[in-house]
């Protein structure tokens, strides 16, 4: 008997997860499903258990809670995870001055403390095994700043960040580690964030299914920062290069000559 993959995929009842899910399901993949709506859950796993050969673990849990991100660190670490998708995760909006911080901690506690948890996790169990994929889910809205969006924003640019830090630790661990940055994406994402995806223009806006089969493919070309609809991936070569050039001065014994009053 031939043992399949098994990829775990949070936020799996919906829009891209649940898209992630069904990509890796047709192409050979075990699963484990997490999210909270477990009727979601339950039928996701039924309908991919009939269409493919799959088996397709249920874990319901609430990752804006210490219990439900424990639940699937366990998992994890449990062993036979080769590859998570840590894509859960949603937008709550308002401008600083106006945020609520309950709001903010919360989605905080999704976006960034349970994909910590989870990245820590794998990374553990997969340095062990010498293999393993993780894709990290950040977002556009890391290269803008738009008012109304800082909590938002930069929770993927923590992201960003860590999984940047991550894929350094990884290199020569056999573990690959994927940074996908999706653009506007067509699910209930907007909703839930209070907006109206009919606002943004339709050329804005991708399709989940072109996102996952964008991430898959870079996963094959051993492209480590995926963004799907940039034409020209020396673009973000450029960006990093220009972070390498402030790097390169931000640690000096003396400030810089402009600062030199009379
Ligand atoms: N759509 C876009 O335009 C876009 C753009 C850039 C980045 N992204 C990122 O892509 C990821 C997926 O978003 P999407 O567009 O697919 O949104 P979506 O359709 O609203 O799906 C979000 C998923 O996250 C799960 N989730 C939310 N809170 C959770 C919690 N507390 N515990 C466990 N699961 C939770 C939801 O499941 P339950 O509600 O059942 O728990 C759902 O399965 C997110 O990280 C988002 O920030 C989206």
């Amino acid at each position: 008997m031939t043992t399949r993959p098994r990829a775990l995929v949070t936020g799996a009842s919906a829009g891209i997860g649940r898209n992630f899910a069904e990509h890796l399901a047709r192409t050979g993949h075990d699963l484990v499903i997490v999210a909270r709506r477990e009727d979601r859950l339950r039928a996701l796993a039924e309908e991919l258990g009939a269409a493919t050969q799959a088996d397709v673990e249920v874990l319901v849990a609430d990752l804006g809670d210490d219990v439900g991100t424990a639940a699937v660190a366990d998992r994890i670490a449990a062993g036979g995870i080769d590859m998570l998708v840590n894509n859960a995760g949603y937008a709550a909006r308002g401008r600083v001055a106006e945020l609520d911080p309950d709001a903010l901690d919360a989605m905080l506690r999704v976006n960034v403390l349970a994909l910590s948890r989870l990245s820590a996790a794998a990374m553990k169990a997969m340095t062990a095994a010498g293999r393993g994929t993780i894709i990290n889910i950040a977002s556009g809205t890391v290269f803008m700043q738009v008012p109304g969006n800082a909590g938002y924003g930069s929770s993927k640019n923590y992201v960003m960040a860590f999984t940047r830090h991550m894929q350094i630790e990884a290199a020569g661990t056999g573990v690959r580690v994927q940074l996908l940055v999706p653009g506007v994406i067509a699910t209930d994402f907007h909703e839930v964030a209070g907006n109206d995806i009919a606002n943004f223009p339709p050329e804005r806006v991708m399709q989940a299914d072109d996102l996952v089969v964008a991430s898959l493919r870079a996963l094959e070309m051993d492209e480590p920062v995926c963004i799907p609809s940039l034409p020209e991936i020396r673009d973000w070569d450029n960006y990093v290069a220009a972070e390498a050039l402030v790097a390169k001065n931000c640690s000096r014994d003396r400030p810089a000559a402009r600062y030199h009053g009379a």
